[in-house]
């Protein structure tokens, strides 16, 4: 059995892997932690939680563990990796903290000192399509962020087969509330959000947008410019990007198609509809998948990709990691 420990349980995040966890045949939850809710249990903060008990972060027998879970803001999440790593323990971190390799990219857009910098070389970034190889055998895992994963895995294949692109990448973006976590905020109360639509961080001023750039660089040798424009949707889960890609030259519909077909034949979570069809949320929440359409616009693909961000964007994308770090089935504990 994998012996697992999850920090920041009363989250969203956390909620979601815990539920995940529990339902997974070759893991055994050690501890579940909460900085607020110590000495509780997770069916007081869920309905249909479990009986789990929540302890306090500091009393987390680190050396009763295999791998921690990270549910947690960014920064705490890397004061605690120091803490599981110096245990022993391997850690998935659902945070941003260890997503950005450059540690001035990633003080300018979390407005803080980078808390363990010396951890970021070894770190993984945890797009686990992409991942397999190294997630077997690192003890640091950056998990993606929830937006970054939908138009990641919808901008691979384009990237890596260098395809010509003639102009900037437009993402127009929408998120389920959940994706701003369960911390109460004003622009996330049920009277802001219930029958409004609103944009937020448009623009080029979203944090995920670096993130993208960052990875879009490690497959195309000229990537294009983003722009990445982040909408908040009046539902609890779930995220559709339409990514408007203008492409150079004569743009042959059959084998772009042919391309992503290929790229994600055997890929168990992502899924390319056939001609005519568009993603939707419906196509995956609740699920890990991510499920794209193509659409063509005279030179312009159109990119449609959606994921539920509480699973593929962030818990189900961690479990998925866990199980290839592990040598477990890649899809057990995962609805496909
Ligand atoms: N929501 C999403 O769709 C999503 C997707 C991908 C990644 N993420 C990332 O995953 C992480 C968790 O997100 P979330 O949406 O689950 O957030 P959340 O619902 O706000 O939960 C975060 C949890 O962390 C704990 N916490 C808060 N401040 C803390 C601190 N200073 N020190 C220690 N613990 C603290 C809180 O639990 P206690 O007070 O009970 O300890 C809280 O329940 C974030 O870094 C987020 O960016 C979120």
């Amino acid at each position: 059995m994998i012996r697992a420990g999850v920090f920041g349980a009363t989250g969203y995040t956390g909620f979601e892997l815990v539920s995940l966890l529990e339902q997974h045949p070759e893991v055994e939850i050690v501890f579940v932690a909460s900085q607020s809710y110590a000495g509780r249990s997770l069916r007081e903060m869920y309905v249909g939680g479990s009986d789990l008990p929540l302890i306090a972060p500091g009393d987390a027998p680190l050396d009763a563990t295999d791998v921690v879970f990270l549910c947690l803001p960014h920064a705490a999440a890397a004061q605690t990796a120091v803490a599981a790593l110096n245990a022993g323990n391997k850690v998935i971190d659902l945070s941003a903290d260890f997503r950005l390799k450059d540690v001035a990219v990633y003080e300018k857009w979390y407005g803080i000192p980078h808390p363990a910098p010396e951890l970021l070389p070894e770190a993984i970034y945890g797009l686990t399509e992409f991942a397999r190889e190294s997630l077997q055998s690192t003890r640091l895992v950056a998990n993606p962020g929830c937006y970054t994963t939908t138009c990641l895995l919808a901008l691979q294949p384009l990237m890596a087969a260098q395809v010509a692109i003639n102009g900037d990448v437009v993402i127009d973006a929408k998120s389920g509330v959940s994706g701003a976590g369960r911390k109460p905020k004003t622009n996330t109360l049920f009277v802001e959000v219930a029958n409004n639509f609103s944009p937020y961080s448009i623009g080029r001023s979203h944090r995920h947008l670096p993130e993208m750039e960052q990875v879009i660089s490690w497959w195309h040798q000229t990537p294009p410019q983003l722009i990445f424009s982040p909408h908040l949707l009046p539902v609890p889960r779930g995220i559709l990007a339409n990514i408007y890609v203008p492409l150079a030259g004569t743009v042959d519909q059959a084998a772009l198609r042919a391309l992503y077909e290929d790229v994600y034949a055997d890929e168990p979570f992502v899924r390319v509809l056939p001609a005519g069809e568009l993603a939707t949320l419906a196509h995956v929440v609740h699920t890990n998948r991510c499920v794209m359409s193509l659409t063509f616009a005279g030179n312009m693909l159109i990119i449609t990709s959606a994921t539920d961000n509480l699973v593929k964007g962030a818990a189900g994308q961690a479990l998925q990691n866990m199980n290839v770090m592990f040598g477990c089935e890649e899809t057990v504990g995962l609805v496909r």
